[in-house]
């Protein structure tokens, strides 16, 4: 039945015009937050002490190796929670967990299509790797682009590339499978399946997040190119070619000039110079998307080989001005965008139309710091660390998503996952180190 069907309009005709950039920056770090900060952290980091083991599982089932799961009521594994976990835990000995979740990961890795076979929990609608092998059903979705930059962080961190070695053709086809299947031949740009497969699940850059909702047409599929799958992409090229360097496999450069050619196809298509961030685009409708949302930071991320210094500075100015930065850290979209809602909402969807998300705060302080703007990497840290903090000391655990109008958590009581950033954060920043540099 069909009766929600809400046609897929391109979003352009819907889009808010957000406010003209900030000329000076009105985030310097506030220096009577400091006490707060140093309270916050030390709590948020007991907290982690005493809870991350329950985001470890051994080998069970179809998956031959150890993972990670979120945690609160994810019980499978994901792919970017993995990577955010497992990076974020390294120091209290996740590193095979970390990349025992990548390699369940090649192992579903189609070694000539690339596609990946996750699994679909029919309880919960969660595209995952269940550690039940009756749960594992093929599905159109496919894993993001971040599973070799996973792997990496383990390697680099135990100095084992080798355990990646029987690896090397499936990362070669996870690659291939991008190139083949999401790239659009006229713009150079990729594309997300659907907005679900973004894991920002109902973000406002699609105008039908998934086919798990009525208005879903095949047309939908495939469209919606974006500054987060291209930085992803961009990322997961550079991270094979390191591994084939430590190999000592030749192809090393091949990759790193693909994925200049990636960041080429971002900066050129996506970039608007008016609004100073990476639009997204539907590559079927060839309109542009130019909501604000939490994505437009992501560039950063992608350092500073892919973006200008100019460009890095129009982009922090965007999202630090008033209607993407809260008192709570960066917003998922835009408050001024006109679907901008901080309900709680889990089923079908995560909700990504305004509430606080810590892994993406975190990258984007971390892409900061790529770019010099070490301030502002603070700022959004310590924010976010407000939030888990006050959310601890009010529930006692953690959510997956905060309002970003008073910090208080939202969703999936009991959710760890990147929330674990917080026991590291702080002193990458006070370090001014960006861990998951490629
Ligand atoms: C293995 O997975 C099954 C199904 O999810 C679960 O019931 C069982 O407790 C798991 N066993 C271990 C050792 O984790
Ligand atoms: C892109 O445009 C097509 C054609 O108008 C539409 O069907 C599709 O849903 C749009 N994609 C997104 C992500 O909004």
């Amino acid at each position: 039945m069909h009766f929600l069907y809400i046609a897929c309009l391109p979003a352009l005709s819907l889009a808010t015009s957000p406010p003209p950039p900030t000329q000076s920056n009105p985030t310097k770090p506030d220096i009577a937050r400091q006490h707060a900060y140093e309270d916050d952290t030390s709590l948020v980091k007991k907290y982690v002490l005493s809870n991350y083991r329950k985001t470890y599982r051994e080998p069970n089932g179809t998956l031959e190796h150890p993972y990670l799961v979120p945690g609160g009521p994810y019980d499978q594994s994901w792919d970017w929670d993995s990577v955010f976990t497992g990076l974020a835990l390294l120091d209290l000995g996740s590193a095979p967990y970390l990349a025992g979740s990548m390699k369940n990961f090649f192992d579903q890795t189609n070694s000539i299509t690339g596609e990946v076979t996750i699994c679909v929990d029919p309880t919960t609608t969660s595209p995952s790797c269940s550690s039940d092998p009756a749960d594992n059903q093929a599905s159109g979705s496919h894993a993001k682009p971040l599973l070799i930059q996973g792997a990496l962080i383990a390697a680099d961190f135990t100095g084992d590339y080798e355990q990646f070695h029987s690896y090397k053709n499936k990362m070669a086809a996870l690659l291939k499978y991008w190139e083949d299947v999401r790239k659009d031949p006229n713009t150079g740009l990729y594309t997300w399946h659907d907005q679900m497969e973004s894991g920002a699940d109902n973000l406002v850059l699609s105008t039908c997040p998934s086919p798990r909702s009525g208005c879903w047409v095949d047309a939908c599929a495939n469209s919606l190119a974006a500054p987060d799958v291209m930085t992803f992409l961009y990322r997961e090229h550079l991270a094979f070619a390191k591994f084939l360097d430590e190999w000592g496999e030749d192809g090393g450069d091949e990759e790193r000039e693909k994925a200049e050619l990636i960041a080429k196809a971002m900066n050129d298509v996506l970039w608007n110079e008016d609004d100073g961030f990476h639009h997204a685009h539907n590559v079927t409708s060839e309109y542009d998307i130019d909501f604000a949302t939490y994505v437009l930071g992501f560039p950063l991320w992608a350092g500073e080989d892919a973006i200008t210094k100019e460009r890095a500075t129009a982009i922090v100015n965007r999202i630090t001005s008033p209607d993407m930065l809260g008192e709570w850290g960066v917003r998922s979209t835009s408050s001024e965008n006109e679907f901008y809602n901080n309900e709680d909402i889990i089923t079908p969807y995560s909700n990504w139309q305004g509430p606080i998300w810590v892994n993406s705060n975190v990258i984007t302080a971390y892409g900061m710091l790529d770019h010099g703007f070490d301030d502002e990497a603070l700022v959004l840290v310590q924010r976010v660390m407000a939030a888990l903090a006050a959310d601890l000391r009010e529930t006692g655990e953690w959510h997956e998503d905060y309002n970003a109008e008073d910090g208080k958590g939202i969703s999936a009581a009991g959710f760890l996952s990147w929330n674990t950033l917080g026991y590291r954060m702080a002193d990458d920043i006070a370090k001014k180190i960006n861990p998951t540099k490629v």
